[in-house]
């Protein structure tokens, strides 16, 4: 098995800086503090480097669910851990590794909605085209095919989550 680089550090930075500047001017006007909930365990590194440069204050969460067992999709979300703030009347940013079927997304959505906040926004570093993934993901980072994709927090089996760049595996 082989590793090919799809998207390499330099770009993923130039994009994550290009992100965290439409976040910081979409919020500004309406609020200095936001809450950014980090998808675990995948969004781990997007997470942290997209958080350093959002100049506004961001509280962090992490929520832990799974939905995948090697390259496929069981298509039933399994939650490992959750919130530890309400989230009611606050502005909530989800920060996504990537969409695929969005089925992760749509069952994150569900639950934080029923707890009212003022605002309820998704920034996603990857998105599959193959999908009608009926979310809205306001903040998109890079539309890739149909391919299984691993590096810079997301695994094959938790396997090479701390390659530094986006590769796919021949
Ligand atoms: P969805 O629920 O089908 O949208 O899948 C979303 C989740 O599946 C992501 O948060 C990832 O953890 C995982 N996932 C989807 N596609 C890939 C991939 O190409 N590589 C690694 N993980 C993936």
């Amino acid at each position: 098995m082989s590793l090919n680089v799809l998207i390499g550090e330099e770009k993923i930075n130039k994009k994550i800086e290009e992100l965290a500047l439409n976040i910081t001017d979409y919020y500004k006007e309406m609020t200095d503090e936001i809450v950014g909930v980090c998808v675990l365990k995948g969004s781990v590194n997007f997470f942290s480097d997209l958080v350093k440069r959002i100049k506004l204050n961001v509280r962090y969460n992490f929520i832990q669910v799974s939905s995948y067992t090697g390259e496929v999709t069981t298509g039933s979300v399994k939650v490992k851990s959750w919130l530890d703030e309400p989230l009611e009347n606050k502005h909530v940013l989800i920060v996504e590794d990537i969409v695929d079927t969005g089925n992760t997304l749509k069952y994150i959505v569900k639950y934080f909605q029923r707890q009212n906040p003022l605002s309820l926004e998704i920034t996603s570093l990857l998105m599959k085209t193959v999908h009608n993934h009926e979310v809205n993901v306001k903040f998109p980072g890079f539309e890739i095919g149909n391919i299984f994709v691993v590096g810079y927090g997301l695994d094959y089996d938790e396997k090479y989550r701390n390659l530094p760049y986006i590769g796919y595996i021949n």
